[in-house]
């Protein structure tokens, strides 16, 4: 195993992590760590690759094919910090023989949490009624102001039931009384639909048709690229809300606009967008949207779990083991 002139193992860590994950990062490995934070370019990704055992890499690192051709290539391992992958080509990652694992289960809490957060606020107006406050407009309670729509005992649809959108379920179910369906291509087991109490649809359609709110929990893969789109935000209720908190890419975000405008559809709260950190002007404009800066897995504690996690994932690696959550 090639190693730095500490004999450790040489670690690129793409951005800044939580003080405590840095310096655990740099008593294990030869880190070299992201001081300002930028977001690194295609050609300082190919320079961490020729010149690091492993790279500690994050969402906004865009490992594609053309980026991880590079020669020679001397990482071994991509510890991504992160559930979701799909900024790395996995295919390409395989053929260059690198490992690829990722951080599931620490970020499930937080990112249901953040799901919820999002419908209540849509469904509230809370965005609309914090920039009301904040503008200076209020002069005094009125029962007509501001009314939103009754989130407890409505409908929640959702397209894709894994760790996160069962997350969801039992939250929706238990704390808000809802009803919950979903469709997923790989459903879970009937014994865990049973006791999380959720109904299938075969179709993604039936999901949509039915649900007064529909929020999203598929990976991100060439299958999910802009499966809502026209046709099927069309299908969803006037009254309904789209809840994103998966990947932007999923939503054809133009298509959205266009649905938001037409008043096809309530409103969205979104935490993902196509383009990140682009996000469509006239998202910007409407009142009806609530967004977020992809802060699904943003709490302290859960940053620093998944730091962790990708830690003990590269530390099984070069302990010659197999780490835990290898997805490649
Ligand atoms: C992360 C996420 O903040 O884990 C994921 O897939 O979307 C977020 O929780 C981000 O990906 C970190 O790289």
């Amino acid at each position: 195993m090639s190693g730095g002139r500490s004999g450790r193992p040489t670690l690129v860590v793409t951005r800044r992590l939580p003080a405590a994950v840095e310096e655990r990062l740099g008593q294990v490995f030869d880190a070299r760590l992201n001081r300002d934070d930028h977001p690194f370019s295609a050609a300082e990704l190919q320079q961490a690759l020729q010149s690091a055992d492993a790279l500690l890499p994050t969402v906004t690192d865009r490992l594609t094919a053309q980026v991880l051709d590079v020669e020679p290539l001397r990482a071994k391992i991509l510890a991504n910090f992160g559930v979701g992958f799909n900024h790395i080509d996995i295919t390409a990652a395989k053929t260059r023989g690198l490992v690829v694992t990722n951080t599931p289960d620490v970020l499930t809490d937080d990112t249901a949490d953040d799901a919820v957060m999002l419908m209540l606020m849509v469904a509230r107006r809370a965005g609309e009624g914090e920039r009301f406050v904040r503008a200076g407009n209020w002069t005094g309670w009125r029962p007509t102001q501001l009314l939103g729509t009754k989130v407890s005992g409505k409908t929640l649809g959702l397209i894709g039931i894994g760790r996160i959108g069962r997350a969801v379920a039992r939250r929706a179910r238990q704390g808000l009384g809802m009803r919950v369906i979903f469709h997923d291509p790989y459903p879970p087991p009937a014994p865990v639909i049973a006791e999380l109490g959720v109904e299938s649809r075969h179709t993604i359609e039936a999901v949509l048709r039915e649900a007064d709110f529909v929020s999203l929990h598929s990976p991100a893969t060439p299958e999910t690229h802009h499966l809502v789109n026209a046709q099927r935000l069309a299908l969803m209720q006037s009254s309904a809300f789209l809840i994103n908190t998966a990947r932007g890419d999923i939503v054809d975000e133009a298509a959205l606009v266009a649905a938001l405008k037409a008043k096809r559809i309530a409103g969205a709260a979104l935490d993902v967008f196509e383009r990140e950190p682009q996000v469509s002007p006239e998202l910007l404009t409407m009142e009806n949207v609530v967004l977020l800066p992809h802060l699904g897995s943003a709490t302290q504690e859960t940053r620093i779990a998944m730091g962790l996690r990708a830690l003990a994932n590269l530390q099984a690696f070069f302990a010659g083991t197999a780490p835990r959550d290898r997805v490649v």
